[in-house]
Formats: structure tokens, C-alpha cells, sequence
């Protein structure tokens, strides 16, 4: 997550034309979906909130416990009182440009669903791809017995390589407590605990003379003066710590780098997401540690260079 990643401000932005507001309900009748829909959806775009119309049928079938597309079948149902008073405050949290993901509480990341909040990063897609990268570099290999997370966030990475069986055992560690919490309690609800455990601790801190086949990481890499040019859902809503890589985004990967080599056994994998502006930074960085063969770089599914693989001599 970083430079490559995040939308900025004054990015090309969905709105073209004013945004026209819609009237609520004359006075007596009731809210329908339908017109909570649209009120909903123009009070979003007024507050410069993405996919407006989009972001008010999730959040209404979120509170309906329906699909969004059974919006549709009851359009023209009065919401009742408690379901309007459920809704309100979701609405107000999206208008105040707090994530989707947050006021929604989970994500989907890559077939798994995701408890999601303000302790920690929303899992991307794009970071769905470090997996599918490191599979292909890896080829004929198979799964692996151990793979180590750092910076695990949410879970997000280390909960993948147990589920889709990518490796035997994970461990994940990280920085922030708040986050790793919300990690075991996604680990639990994936039925994952047994695979996964987590522990706190920076970079390799927390690995007590383990060895792994695959490091895998997602770090902090946005550069200060990108960080203050993110839209507000990033800059003032997710933690910090999980986005700020100093004034050139390399603040975490340079000991990164530096330590992985000493967790990873001859013939494993390190396998990077950075901005797409760093790789050849990154490589440079592999390349001088003198401790991997080769060094590998794939795009991401927008063609940008965002995954780094190096494999450990
Ligand atoms: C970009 S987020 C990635 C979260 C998750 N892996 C994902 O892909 O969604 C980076 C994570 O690294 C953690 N972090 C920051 N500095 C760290 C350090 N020195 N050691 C370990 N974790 C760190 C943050 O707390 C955050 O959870």
C-alpha cells in the first residue's frame, strides 16, 4: 500500500458537473428505499464521497441484511423506524470520509472476509497480487512449510498462505498491538488459529531463531509529501504507522531488506509490495545486500512494477 496505491486529491475525480441535491420525503410520508437511495447518494456526492450511488445501496443493504441488488425487488418498501435509525449513523460516518471498508466492519481479501477497522490498514487488491507474484516465481516448488508476515495489519497476507495452503504454518508479525488484535480475532474467525499466530515486535524482532521459506511484506511505504496528498479516508482515518515510509517511502524496507536474509533459508523467498515508483530502488537495495540470486519484478493488475521477489543464495 502506498505511493501506487492510494487515490490523491485532485485525482480524476467522478464528479464532471455540480452535484444536484435530492429533496427528502414531503412532510407525512414515509422514506422508501428507493428515495433514501437517491437522497442518500446526493448527500455523498455533495460531501465529495467516490461512487456515491454505489456507496449508499451497500451501505442500506448492510443495514437491510440484503444484497445490494434486492435493493432493487423492494424499492418502493418504507424502511421502518429502527432500520432509518440503524442507517443514519452510517451514512453520517461515509459523509464524514471514513472508509467503506471501516463502516462496513470487514473487507473481502481474497476470498476471505475480513473484520475491518481504524487499527489497521484495509487490505487492497492490488495486494492480493504479491501472492499470486510470489506462486509464479516460486513455479514448480509447491507449498512450503513456513512462511513469516511482516507488517501483517489485518491478517490479510498470512491468513491467505494458510487458507489457500501456500504454506504449512504462518507467522505474522507487527508493530502495532491494536492491529495484531484485530488479526487474531480474523484468524479465529477463519478457523486459522492453529496455522497462524501473531506476535509484536519491529521487523524481526519478534522471531526467535525461526526460519522461513517465504518472507513476505507489505510495508509502510509512502513518502511524507505523498502521505499529506492522499484522499481524507487515507490520510485521516488509516493508522499511520501502517502508511508512512519517511521523506522517500524507504524508511521500512531498508531494514527490511537488510534482515530478511537472516530469517529466510538458502532457496527461499522474500517477496516485497512497494509503490511503483521504488522498485528500482529495491532492487538496488537486494542487489548491493549481496544475499539473493536472482531478483524478479512483476506488475500489479494496472500494469504498474509493485511486487520485488528475491530469492535467498
Ligand atoms: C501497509 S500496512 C500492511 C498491512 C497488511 N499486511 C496488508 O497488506 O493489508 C503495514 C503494516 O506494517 C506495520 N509496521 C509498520 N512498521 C513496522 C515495523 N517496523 N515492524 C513491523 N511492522 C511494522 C504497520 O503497523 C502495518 O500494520
Amino acid at each position: 500500500m502506498g505511493a501506487g496505491a492510494v487515490r490523491r486529491q485532485g485525482d480524476a475525480h467522478p464528479l464532471t458537473s455540480k452535484p444536484r441535491a435530492v429533496a427528502p420525503p414531503p412532510s407525512g410520508e414515509p422514506w422508501t428505499v428507493m428515495h433514501m437511495v437517491k437522497w442518500s447518494a446526493s448527500y455523498l456526492e455533495l460531501r465529495g464521497v467516490d461512487s456515491p450511488r454505489l456507496t449508499a445501496e451497500l451501505l442500506l443493504a448492510h443495514v437491510l441484511g440484503a444484497g445490494r441488488l434486492d435493493l432493487y425487488l423492494q424499492f418502493d418498501r418504507p424502511l421502518t423506524a429502527p432500520e432509518l435509525a440503524s442507517y443514519k449513523p452510517l451514512l453520517q460516518r461515509r459523509a464524514a470520509r471514513e472508509p467503506l471498508q471501516y463502516v462496513l466492519g470487514s473487507t473481502q481479501f481474497r476470498g476471505l472476509d475480513l473484520l475491518c477497522d481504524s487499527r489497521a490498514l484495509i487490505p487492497r487488491p492490488e495486494t492480493e497480487g504479491l501472492l499470486d507474484a510470489l506462486s509464479s516465481v516460486s513455479g514448480q516448488e509447491g507449498p512450503v512449510g513456513q512462511a513469516l508476515d511482516v507488517g501483517t495489519g489485518t491478517g490479510a497476507l498470512a491468513l491467505s498462505m494458510a487458507h489457500e495452503n501456500m504454506a504449512g504454518s504462518v507467522l505474522g508479525v507487527d508493530v502495532s498491538e491494536d492491529a495484531l488484535d484485530l488479526a487474531r480475532s480474523n484468524a479465529a474467525r477463519a478457523g486459522l488459529e492453529s496455522r497462524v499466530g501473531f506476535r509484536r515486535g519491529s521487523l524481526f524482532e519478534a522471531v526467535n531463531g525461526e526460519v522461513f521459506d517465504w518472507v513476505v511484506s507489505n510495508p509502510p511505504y509512502v513518502a511524507t509529501d505523498e502521505l499529506s496528498a492522499t484522499e481524507p479516508e487515507v490520510r485521516e482515518w488509516e493508522p499511520r504507522l501502517a502508511l508512512a515510509g519517511g521523506a522517500d517511502g524507504l524508511d521500512v524496507i531498508r531494514p527490511l531488506v537488510a534482515g530478511a536474509a537472516t530469517v529466510l533459508r538458502g532457496g527461499g523467498w522474500l517477496a516485497l509490495e512497494v509503490g511503483w515508483d521504488q522498485t528500482a530502488a529495491v532492487e538496488t537495495l537486494l542487489k548491493t545486500s549481496g544475499e539473493y540470486a536472482s531478483i524478479d519484478t512483476r506488475e500489479d493488475l494496472a500494469g504498474r512494477p509493485r511486487y520485488v521477489l528475491a530469492r535467498r543464495k
